[in-house]
Order: C-alpha cells, then sequence, then structure tokens
C-alpha cells in the first residue's frame, strides 16, 4: 500500500472508540470517536447493514451503532406520523447497498476504490464474490479516525484481508496526482462513493469529480456513486429537513447541501469529464428485477453509474 498512507496512519489522533459487541471484552488500544461530525452517519449506516442482514456487518456493528440507527429511525417514525407515504429509510439504503455491490461485481474491475467507505463491509464481501475474481486490490478510503477505528476492529477480530487497503484522506483535498505517486493502480478500476456525494457543495463535488476523473480516464474505469436531487425529494422537503435537524444535531453542524441541480446536470457533469456512458437506477424501478431487498417497500434511492 501507499508510504502516503502508512504515514497518515501513523498520525491518526486518538479519540474514543464506539464499543463494538463482537469484541468488547477486548480493552482496544485506541480511542476514536465517530461522533461529532459527518462520521457519525457511518454509525448510522452500520445499523443499517446489519438490520439488513449483509454478511460481515456483525464485524462493524456496536452498541452506538444500534443506539443511532434505533434514535434515527424513531425519529423518521415520528415524521411518518404526518406524511405517511414518505420513502423508506433503511429500506432504501439496504437496496441501494445491494445494487452498488452488484454494479461493482459486474464491472470485473481489478482494483476497487470505495471513497468514504465508513463502517461498510463491501471490501470483505467483494474481496471473496466468485464473481469478482479479477479482483486484485481494494483500497477504502476515509477520514483518519474511521480509518483507524475500522482497522482497528477488524484486526481485533483477525479479519484484515491482504487485499484490502486503508487510506486516511479528507476527500476534500484528494488530488490524483499524489495518489498515483503512492498506489500502482491494476485496471481496469472501479470506485465507489456511497453516502458522500450529498455532503459535498457542487463546487466541492466538482473539484473531487475532477480530480477521479483524471484517474477514470487513464485507468478505464467505472465511477458508482449515489445521490438524490433534492428538487426530486418529497415537496416541501420534509423528510430532508428532518434529517438535516438530526444531523446537524449528530455532527455539530454538518448536513445534506440542497440546491437546484437535476439529475440531468448530474449527468452532463459526467460526460462533461470524459464519461462515454451514464446509466441512472431508481432503486424503487430496479428492486424486482434485480432482486433488491424490501422489494416492495416504497423507498427513493437513485445510482449514477459513469464508465470512462
Ligand atoms: C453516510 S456515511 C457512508 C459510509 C459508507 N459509504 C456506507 O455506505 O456505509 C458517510 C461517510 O463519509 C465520510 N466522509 C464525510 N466527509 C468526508 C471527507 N471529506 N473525506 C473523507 N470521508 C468523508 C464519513 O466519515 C462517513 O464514513
Amino acid at each position: 500500500m501507499s508510504k502516503s498512507a502508512n504515514s497518515h496512519d501513523q498520525h491518526l489522533s486518538d479519540k474514543k472508540l464506539p464499543s463494538n459487541k463482537n469484541n468488547h471484552e477486548q480493552e482496544p488500544s485506541q480511542k476514536h470517536d465517530l461522533s461529532g461530525d459527518l462520521s457519525v452517519t457511518a454509525l448510522y449506516t452500520a445499523g443499517v447493514w446489519h438490520w439488513a442482514g449483509f454478511k460481515y456487518s456483525e464485524l462493524l456493528s456496536s452498541i452506538e451503532s444500534e443506539r443511532v440507527f434505533k434514535v434515527t429511525n424513531f425519529a423518521l417514525g415520528v415524521m411518518r406520523l404526518f406524511r405517511w407515504n414518505l420513502p423508506r429509510l433503511p429500506q432504501g439504503l439496504a437496496q441501494r447497498h445491494q445494487l452498488i455491490d452488484q454494479l461493482s461485481q459486474e464491472s470485473q474491475a481489478h482494483t476497487i476504490i470505495e471513497l468514504a467507505s465508513g463502517l461498510s463491509t463491501r471490501a470483505l464481501r467483494l474481496s471473496h464474490a466468485p464473481k469478482l475474481s479479477s479482483l486484485q486490490q481494494y483500497i477504502e478510503i476515509d477520514l483518519p479516525h474511521v480509518i483507524a477505528h475500522k482497522r482497528e476492529c477488524l484486526e481485533q477480530q483477525d479479519q484484515l484481508s491482504s487485499i484490502v487497503k486503508f487510506l486516511s484522506q479528507d476527500l476534500k483535498r484528494f488530488k490524483a496526482d499524489e495518489f498515483q505517486e503512492n498506489v500502482t493502480l491494476s485496471e481496469p478500476i472501479t470506485m465507489i462513493a456511497e453516502g458522500l456525494v450529498m455532503y459535498l457543495t457542487a463546487e466541492e463535488l466538482k473539484v473531487l469529480f475532477t480530480e477521479l476523473s483524471i484517474l477514470l480516464q487513464s485507468h478505464s474505469g467505472r465511477l458508482i456513486f449515489d445521490w438524490v436531487p433534492s428538487i426530486e425529494e418529497p415537496p416541501p422537503g420534509l423528510i430532508g429537513k428532518g434529517l438535516g435537524y438530526l444531523m446537524k444535531l449528530f455532527t455539530g453542524g454538518d448536513s445534506f447541501e440542497r440546491d437546484q441541480r437535476s439529475r440531468d446536470d448530474m449527468k452532463a457533469l459526467l460526460y462533461d469529464l470524459g464519461a462515454h456512458n451514464v446509466t441512472l437506477y431508481d432503486t424503487h424501478l430496479v428492486a424486482q428485477s434485480r432482486h433488491l431487498p424490501f422489494a416492495h417497500a416504497k423507498t427513493q434511492q437513485l445510482i449514477f453509474c459513469a464508465d470512462f
């Protein structure tokens, strides 16, 4: 793995580690707090993955992730009393997670780079997937304390894989040339960004995607990410406002970015950056044909799959 990844990881700040119920008898040597910034959202999704039964999710489930999962769902339940037809969030996220697994496997990538990987155990699932026998390396990127926490949890449970590498990096400062200096990419590559784009401003996203497109164009790659335009959310954005309020409470200020961009604007950006094919998947439209979980639930998740 990259020299910078290792050196980044050696300079991690000590914070409080959420207790993992699978290894809670072992006192962790380092402590990494996943509350107070956007990394708390990884606790919620870890709760969803465990609740929905994703393979290996129990490895990164914790008392804290279960608590964030329950509190958020309770708040959503209260909102549903006023708007009974709101899309189902955990079910939608489970569909999104599974569809991204499928699209990644179909890519036949030799290298997968998962941006903002949080507490997802996709790396373990895909590195054992028979359909993806071509996979040679899987690189996970997230903020330093998230990576430190994840690596420590997996290490304690003897689940570190030789093909899965970790890189601590603020994606708002991601630079393709710095990345390429330290990592040799075996192509084709697939990049995944699940649960990230909604937290970036239009400008931050453009800067990040411009850097990613340099790697994608030079290594023949696929970019998979999710994003529901705010203008498509239920009027007047009640679910978004409620979740935004909850999130600000958990993260100490960060929340979803809202603007007037449409799905066509996002497609246009991807084509401008060099994509030759962009396919969109509305989870509720493909749930049955793709054998996604909770196929009969009302969900609202949109996946972009761009080939470069
Ligand atoms: C909603 S979680 C999604 C985690 C994972 N992709 C999943 O689906 O379970 C958002 C993740 O984005 C990460 N994140 C947010 N801003 C980031 C940044 N600027 N650089 C790197 N990671 C970031 C958080 O730490 C968190 O793990």
